[in-house]
């Protein structure tokens, strides 16, 4: 039977880092459904439209190295407001939910719209300045040129954007269990996260 874990937030809240290692440690398959709208954001900076270019969508177009940019961010967050760009991505997430095995989603919508009958939603947040401070710090390790003020106004312009536009906004489910990081470590964000899931597992 299919385990679904559905986990999201606001940008740089942690829910991707808190997904790969509750994936890792259950051993579920983890889709970071961000990818598919920064590839098709990238697409678009490249002069495709931004339908064409979710349709077309490829596995290949997620291993691009150039996604995790504040440009693409931004351009993913203009064409996630689309509905037919989410409509074309629709399909691939809900098969990957269903997979045997167990998986973990990470988004903005898994709870709400991918997955409204997930076993676990998780609503991960933190404050503006510590999820700026986090990014901030991860752009700087891939080499990239940015200011803490740059990266804290793309998250506020894109946090803005996903939580106000009409498809799919981004709100936490009814039944999510809300996860403030903003005075975590990673490793307990991860203790608290697999808790609830072990919960549930025993709930049955
Ligand atoms: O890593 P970060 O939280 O900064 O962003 P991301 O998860 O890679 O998502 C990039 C953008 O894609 C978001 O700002 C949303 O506009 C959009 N997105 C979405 O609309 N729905 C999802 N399920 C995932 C991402």
């Amino acid at each position: 039977m299919a385990f679904t874990v559905a986990i999201d937030g606001p940008a740089a809240s942690g829910k991707g880092t808190i997904s790969r290692a509750v994936a890792d440690h259950f051993g579920f398959a983890h889709l970071d459904t961000g990818l598919l709208y920064r590839a098709v954001g990238r697409k678009v900076l490249d002069g495709v439209d931004p339908i064409e270019a979710a349709k077309a969508l490829v596995a290949e177009d997620l291993q691009r190295d150039d996604l995790r940019t504040s440009k693409v961010a931004q351009a993913a967050s203009k064409v996630a407001v689309i509905p037919e760009v989410r409509q074309a991505l629709l399909d691939f997430q809900r098969a990957f939910a269903m997979r045997g095995g167990g998986a973990v989603l990470d988004g903005r919508d898994i709870g709400t719209v991918i997955c409204p009958e997930a076993q676990v939603k998780l609503f991960v947040t933190a404050s503006d300045e510590v999820r700026a401070e986090r990014r901030y710090l991860e752009l700087v390790a891939r080499g990239q040129d940015v200011t803490r003020e740059g990266v804290l106004a793309d998250l506020q312009a894109r946090d803005k954007r996903d939580r106000e536009r009409d498809a799919a906004p981004m709100v936490a489910a009814d039944d999510a269990v809300i996860l403030d990081t903003s005075e975590m470590s990673i490793d307990e964000a991860v203790a608290k996260a697999v808790a609830v899931i072990e919960a549930r597992m025993a709930a049955g």
